[in-house]
Formats: structure tokens, sequence, C-alpha cells
């Protein structure tokens, strides 16, 4: 991809291929002289993240890693992970992978100096303002999948390692100070990631497009987001090394989180129990689920999709948007049903429970009840 520009919405993005050698520069922009770089235990011994760390040891600010990181992210790890802040006296956090490795050092940079709980923090009411936000720590981001846009986003999505329950932390002050968009560094994803964290990005979208709150700014987002997946999700998947479209997908990734203010929806609220309990890919799960939620949602968003469609140039309203996803997802090889992916029904009652509690259902435009989002389940297992 030839294009390299900077934005500065909504937050300072440094956009293009290769970008990734701004790193250093980056964290000296946002105040820091020895950041810690969090990123997870798969990609820790990866050569692009020797890379960056070649490129902080390059302009003196040191060289150290912290990698104690689970997919779906826990308090362990967070707790780990502020201690490694603190010994080695760090003034910034570089947040460097997937969505786990980008929130767990969100929530280092915002924890490492409250005295609070975590959990103190979560994404109810004004409850930020408990924070003590001159101790938060300065972020810059590097996002190497193209899905949850984490790196746009003030939020770090954190698993209670005693509940199994998924909760959302926010700060305004977690929003990145720097954020570098290098589509290089998600050449190397396996499939099952690309087009899972792809998928997340869709459903970002889609679910703050279709959620019933009133919002044109996100609403406007989230088609060009949605038709940025559909252009490209399917080359990145055939050709692994495909810049142009890596780079229409690391913006469709930034594009959905931007919009998912708006609100998400069913879709998110049926997958977080599931990726809870049996540690899924958050992603993939919400692939699975999505056609049942649409076929739910029809009543309240026909007319709504029905437009989307005709943006992306998808003929037949509603029902030929339903069937793009089906051909899209069996395109990617996405399962259709849970049961795929190791869920059982002996949980429904669990996760209809925890689904019900969760902060996205109330974004979904039809009210989420225990029949409904029972028959939901049951349907998708
Ligand atoms: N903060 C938010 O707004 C937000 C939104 C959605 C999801 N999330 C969270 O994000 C997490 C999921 O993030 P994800 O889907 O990006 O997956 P991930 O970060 O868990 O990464 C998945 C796997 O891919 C590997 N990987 C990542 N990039 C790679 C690369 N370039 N090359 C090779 N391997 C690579 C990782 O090592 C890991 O094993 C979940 O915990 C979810 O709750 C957060
Ligand atoms: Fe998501």
């Amino acid at each position: 991809m030839s294009v390299s520009v900077n934005w500065s919405y909504p937050t300072s993005i440094r956009f293009g291929a290769g970008r990734i050698t701004e790193l250093a520069d980056a964290c000296k922009a946002a105040g820091m002289e020895r950041p810690l770089l969090v990123t997870d235990r798969g990609l820790a011994p990866l050569p692009i993240t020797g890379k960056a760390l070649d490129i902080l040891e390059e302009a003196g600010l040191g060289r150290a890693v912290f990698s104690e990181v689970d997919p779906n992210p826990n308090d362990k790890n967070l707790a780990a992970g502020i201690a490694a802040f603190r010994a080695g006296g760090h003034d910034g956090v570089v947040a460097f992978g997937g969505g786990s490795g980008l929130d767990l050092g969100k929530l280092i940079a915002f924890m490492a100096g409250q005295t609070r709980l975590v959990w103190d923090f979560e994404d109810i009411g004004d409850w930020w303002t408990r924070a003590d936000a001159t101790k938060i720590a300065p972020i810059v981001a590097v996002p190497t999948t193209a899905g949850t846009g984490s790196e746009v986003g003030r939020a770090g999505v954190l698993t209670n390692s005693e509940t199994h329950v998924k909760k959302i932390i926010f700060h305004p002050k977690m929003l990145p100070a720097v954020t570098i968009c290098d589509p290089e560094l998600t050449v190397g994803m396996p499939k099952a990631i690309t087009v899972g964290t792809g998928m997340d990005a869709f459903a970002h979208s889609l679910e703050a497009y279709s959620s019933s709150f009133y919002h044109p700014m996100s609403q406007g987002i989230a088609l060009e987001g949605m038709r940025l997946v559909k252009e490209n999700l399917p080359k990145v998947a055939a050709d692994p090394g495909d810049l142009d479209a890596r780079g229409h997908m690391m913006s469709a990734a930034a594009m959905g989180a931007v919009a998912f203010q708006k609100g998400l929806g069913a879709i998110h609220a049926l997958s977080h129990p599931v990726g809870a309990l049996y540690n899924t890919h958050h992603g993939m799960t919400n692939a699975v689920v999505m056609p049942p939620v649409l076929r739910f949602n029809r009543p309240a968003i026909e007319a709504r999709i029905a437009k989307a469609a005709a943006y992306m140039g998808i003929s037949g309203g509603f029902d030929g948007f339903y069937d793009f996803v089906l051909s899209l997802r069996s395109e990617l090889g996405v399962p259709d049903k849970l049961s795929a992916l190791g869920v059982e029904r002996d949980r429904i009652d669990e996760m209809v429970e925890m689904a019900l509690v969760d902060p996205t259902a109330g974004g979904n435009p039809v009210l989420m009840d225990r029949k409904n989002t029972r028959a939901l389940y049951e349907e998708t297992i």
C-alpha cells in the first residue's frame, strides 16, 4: 500500500506500511523515556516484536518487554504487568498486539499509579472519575491484528479470573496518545486470526449501525467500515501478503471501534459469555452468532439494513445482506454452530444470565429477555 498519512481522529494515527520505524519517535512524542512494551505470549518471540524492541533500543529507550498476557487477558496478567512496570521504573507503555496485548498494555498504563481495585473503574456511569487521572501513564498503541480497534478506544476488556466474567474498564485517558497502524505487521497472522479479527471489525460496525441510539457520526463511519470489510476481508484471507487490502482492514478495524461508541448489541452480548467460559476467539465467536442475531433483529432493522446493502453494492435489501453474511462466512471457513468451537448445551442457563447483564445487551435494537436469549443460544449451539 503506497498510502502513508497522518490522522488526528480520534487520536494521533500514523498510518502506512513500514511506519513501525517511527516507534521511538512516537514514544518521545508521547513523553516517554523508558517505555515498557506489553504484548502477549504468542507474539513475544516473533520477528515483528524483536524489530520493535530493536527500534526502541537503538533510540536509547531501553529494551523492556512484558508478555505474560493470555488471550482474553485477566486480572492476574494485569497484576504481574503492573509489578513489572513499577519495578522497571517505566514512564509509559507501548501496547503491542491484537486486542489482548493492546488492552492489557492500556490497562497497565492506567492502573500502575492507582490505589483502587481495577473493578472500581468498570464502564458504569461516572465510575471513571474515581481514578487519579494525573497518574495515568502515556500509551503508544501498535495493532498487529485488524479487528478490535482497541488502538483507538478508551477502554480495555479484562476477565475476572475467579468469576470468568469479562468487564469493560473505561477511562478517557486510556485512549492511546499515538497509534501506529502499519499493515505490514498484520501479514503474519494465522488465517483463523485474520478471519476472526476481520469479522470482529464487521460486527462492531454492523452492531453500531443497527443500534437504535441517535449518533449520525457513528452511523456514517459504520457504513463505510462494513463496506471496507466486504471488499477486503476475502482478499486478505486468500492472499495474506496483499498490503493494500491489509491496510483497508486496519482502517475498518479502527472505524468499527470509533463507530461502536454508538452501541453494540446481541452479537457481542451472546459472544462475551462464550468467550469467558470457553476461551474461544472473540471475533470468530461473533461471526458464528451473527446470522441468528440478524434474523432476531430483523423487525427493527430491516429498512436500515436495506439502505446499507444498497450502499455496499448488495442487491435484494435485507435478504440480500443476510445472504451476503452467510456466503462471506462460508467463504472464510467460519463454522455454522458454536458447538464447533467446543460450546456445550449444558451451560446455556449460565450463559443466558451472563448475556442479559452484559453491558452490550442494552444497545440491541430488539429487547433481549430470558426467553429470546435462550432461544438464540439453543439455535446456535
Ligand atoms: N478494547 C476493545 O474495545 C475491544 C474490542 C473487542 C475485543 N477486545 C478484546 O480483544 C481480545 C481479542 O483480540 P484479537 O482478536 O486481536 O486477538 P488476540 O490479541 O487475542 O490475538 C490472537 C492470537 O493471535 C496472535 N497474533 C496477533 N497478531 C499476530 C501477528 N501479527 N502475527 C502472528 N500472530 C499474531 C496472538 O499471539 C494470539 O495468539 C479479546 O480479549 C477481546 O475481549 C477488546
Ligand atoms: Fe468485538
